[in-house]
């Protein structure tokens, strides 16, 4: 049992600072000796720094920094793939969303058509309008369906495609007007907010699970996924999300079905975070996982991983 890990430090996706400390704080506040103590052999291969692929004076007509942005995705996409091809689980640590067209890409590199994925976020992340404001961390998924066509510099590597087909969406509460359109005319399967009332989160995994039975699962968790109450440490919050405990149990359940291969966290921003508390907290002798420090959304997340890899509540 084995995961490959790695940083992927970029906030180039979107307008705000911060989500690129989010792999260097999960590092220090314990994430690794979470993952040993839960038995994996870990392969670290440390961070991508997002800053050091600046293109200078580059002004985007498609999205901000789409050069840079693309060459980090191709960066990402050829460790994600590395680390699939090895069997080993591929945990991509974000970051802000616009990461995950790399580390998908990788998994659909190795997985082909197989690949399923789960998508945890307020958000949709499939919107193909282009223009010198947009942000790529509300594309990544706009990218993998193929609906954006323009061939865009830094993107050479990308060639494979998630077919709609192959996605669910959970939590999703944000929506832009064409990505409602694209979700209906695709009937692409989501559960969002008032399916996850009244069918209860047990019902919605049980469904997925059984969607995607025996096929390798990713998830790719935007921790906005989450209500603000829960996880306030990210750049764009919305209200009615789902609780701590579902959000547990949904990667308990996917991580308990032994066909998830990949796992992205992304958007945690240590620096919206107003009051830092320093939180440790131990998981009781019976499965210890170490000792978890950060701010709230930052200690949520290496407990995110955890439960993605297996931490279990019951004895
Ligand atoms: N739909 C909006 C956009 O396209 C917001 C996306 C927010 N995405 C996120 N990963 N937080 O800009
Ligand atoms: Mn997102
Ligand atoms: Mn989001
Ligand atoms: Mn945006």
């Amino acid at each position: 049992n084995a995961v490959g890990l790695f940083g992927s430090a970029v906030h180039e996706g979107q307008t705000k600072t911060g989500t690129e400390l989010a792999p260097r704080a999960l590092r220090e506040g314990g994430l690794i000796s979470a993952l040993y103590n839960l038995g994996w052999e870990i392969n670290d291969m440390g961070d991508i720094q997002g800053k050091n692929y600046r293109i200078h004076n580059h002004k985007s007509q498609y999205f901000r920094n789409s050069q840079q942005v693309g060459i980090i995705n191709g960066e990402i996409n050829k460790r994600s793939f590395e680390i699939a091809k090895q069997n080993k689980f591929m945990l991509n640590i974000g970051g802000d969303h616009g990461v995950a067209s790399g580390s998908i890409h990788g998994l659909l590199q190795h997985y082909g058509d197989e690949l399923r994925v789960v998508w945890v976020d307020a958000h949709a992340d499939c919107n193909y309008e282009l223009g010198p404001n947009r942000n790529y961390h509300g594309m990544p998924l706009a990218h993998l369906y193929g609906s954006i066509h323009e061939p865009i510099k830094g993107f050479e590597w990308l060639k494979h495609r998630l077919d709609p087909k192959n996605i669910t969406y959970i939590a999703i509460r944000d929506i832009d007007p064409m990505e409602r359109e694209f979700i209906r005319e695709q009937k692409i399967v989501y559960y969002g907010m008032d399916e996850i009332i009244e069918l209860g989160i047990g019902q919605v995994m049980n469904r997925i699970l059984k969607q995607f039975e025996g096929k390798p699962i990713h998830v790719s968790f935007d921790v906005d996924s989450i209500d603000p109450e829960f996880a306030h440490g990210t750049g764009t919050l919305v209200d009615g999300g789902i609780s701590y405990r579902e959000a547990h149990y949904l990667l308990r359940k996917l991580a308990s079905s032994r066909q998830l291969v990949g796992m992205d966290l992304v958007e945690i921003n240590p620096q919206l975070e107003k009051t830092p508390e320093f939180r440790e907290e131990f998981f009781g002798d019976f499965q210890q996982i170490g000792r978890i420090q950060g701010t709230q959304t930052v200690a949520l997340g290496i407990e995110l991983i955890a439960s993605a890899l297996g931490r279990t509540l019951v004895l």
